[in-house]
């Protein structure tokens, strides 16, 4: 017998970040735009932090209940409820270490081998390998930068076959940065009533929006039943490293990834879990935190594209959501890696070559906004500078 790592694992291709990060390690000088983490620039409100100590000093060191502490889960579902008019009850939530873990439990508990599952592409590049590690197949539908990033019902539609179970969305996107309209979603919930599949909408950028963008709740387009929502006090709470995210979807597959979470992780963190507790309930000062948080994005945000767009060979979109954009680099000649690797080593500036999250995202970057302007100012100087000298 040969001992070997398993087959599915082996399949999964080195990430094209770490390799990226490798490049950029112990590089004086160096300008990350590459990270996704708003916690260097915003760390977790202080009230959030404060409440978790407290718990722990009162005790909470054991395990939660396998779902999550119920008050938590009660505000989770009072928050569906005002924000989208949805009904969960608590035991249509699980809390998890994440919104990835979330993402895993879904695929588990809803793919059989074989069953095909259609992702935007470009998209955040833990779908896939999610995906296969569920035995399902993943199946790249394109987006493209003349529609926004958004995703359409027609390209869907072109790559349904008898063996489709579900479609991943996730809007606010990472790495485009799209926002879909409601109305377009509609379009996307009807097919999957349709052709009955599930819709794996992961809304963990909810509340990073810009300008008139709002984040639609796939479940409140009338496919409440056969969606799984996934979201994350990641992004907007800023507590990334807290590892506190959650689903919500009807009894039956919440019980199902309750089996696959209870095996795995048992529960989410428990004094984590009553920061979030506190967060959710201080509405008013988590709104503030929000405000002053989204606020400084959008400046970042106009700061990065519009210089990105005096750059020769660069053009950019202006992303509506997440703290990403995705600037088109075609213009330059060179592929998304020889441009990463040629600005990372030229202009000591990282962004992550557009081809990590999919096929699609070749001839793009991603540019993350969460540096600080003074930084996102010197990075559009370097890569000025650099441009030039690209032949
Ligand atoms: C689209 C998307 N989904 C899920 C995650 C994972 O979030 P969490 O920290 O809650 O696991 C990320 C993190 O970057 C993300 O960008």
């Amino acid at each position: 017998m040969v001992r070997s790592i398993a087959s599915r694992i082996r399949a999964i291709p080195p990430s094209g970040i770490r390799r990226l990060f490798d490049l950029a390690q112990g590089v004086e000088g160096i300008i990350s735009l590459g990270i996704g983490d708003p916690v260097p620039a915003f760390d977790t409100p202080e009230f959030i932090k404060e409440a978790a100590k407290k718990a722990l000093d009162a005790g909470y060191s054991a395990y939660s209940p396998n779902l999550g502490f119920l008050e938590l889960r009660e505000l989770i579902s009072t928050k569906y409820k005002q924000e989208y008019g949805l009904d969960y009850t608590v035991d249509e939530i699980c809390v998890t270490c994440g919104a990835g873990e979330a993402l895993y439990l879904a695929c588990q508990a809803l793919l059989d081998p074989g069953d095909e599952v259609i992702i935007p592409d470009p998209s955040f590049l833990t779908y896939p390998p999610q995906v296969s590690f569920a035995g399902g197949v993943p199946i790249p539908v394109p987006v493209y930068e003349e529609n926004e990033f958004a995703i359409t019902v027609e390209d869907i539609q072109e790559n349904l076959t008898p063996k489709t179970k579900m479609i991943i969305l996730n809007f606010p996107s990472n790495p485009t940065g799209a926002v879909m309209q409601a109305s377009d979603l509609k379009g996307i919930a009807d097919l999957a009533l349709d052709h009955d599949l599930f819709i794996l909408s992961d809304e963990c950028y909810e509340k990073l929006v810009y300008d008139d963008a709002k984040n639609t709740c796939m479940a409140s387009l009338g496919v409440q039943d056969r969606t799984i929502v996934v979201n994350s006090f990641s992004k907007t709470f800023s507590m990334t490293g807290w590892r506190v995210g959650y689903a919500l979807a009807n009894k039956e597959i919440i019980n199902a990834m309750m089996i696959i979470h209870q095996m795995n992780a048992v529960a989410a963190n428990s004094a984590a879990q009553m920061g979030c507790i506190a967060g959710m309930k201080n509405e008013g000062a988590l709104e503030q935190f929000l405000n002053t948080m989204l606020t400084e994005f959008d400046s970042r945000r106009k700061l990065l594209v519009n210089g990105l767009n005096f750059i020769e060979g660069i053009h950019c979109l202006m992303p509506k959501g997440a703290f990403y954009a995705f600037p088109n680099i075609k213009g330059t000649g060179m592929t998304s890696a020889e441009f990463s690797e040629f600005m990372i080593t030229q202009a000591k500036i990282v962004m992550v070559p557009g081809n990590v999250f999919g096929a699609h995202g070749e001839g793009y970057v991603r540019a993350s906004f969460v540096a600080s302007s003074e930084q996102i100012k010197e990075a559009l100087e370097r890569i000025k500078a650099c441009a030039r000298n690209i032949k």
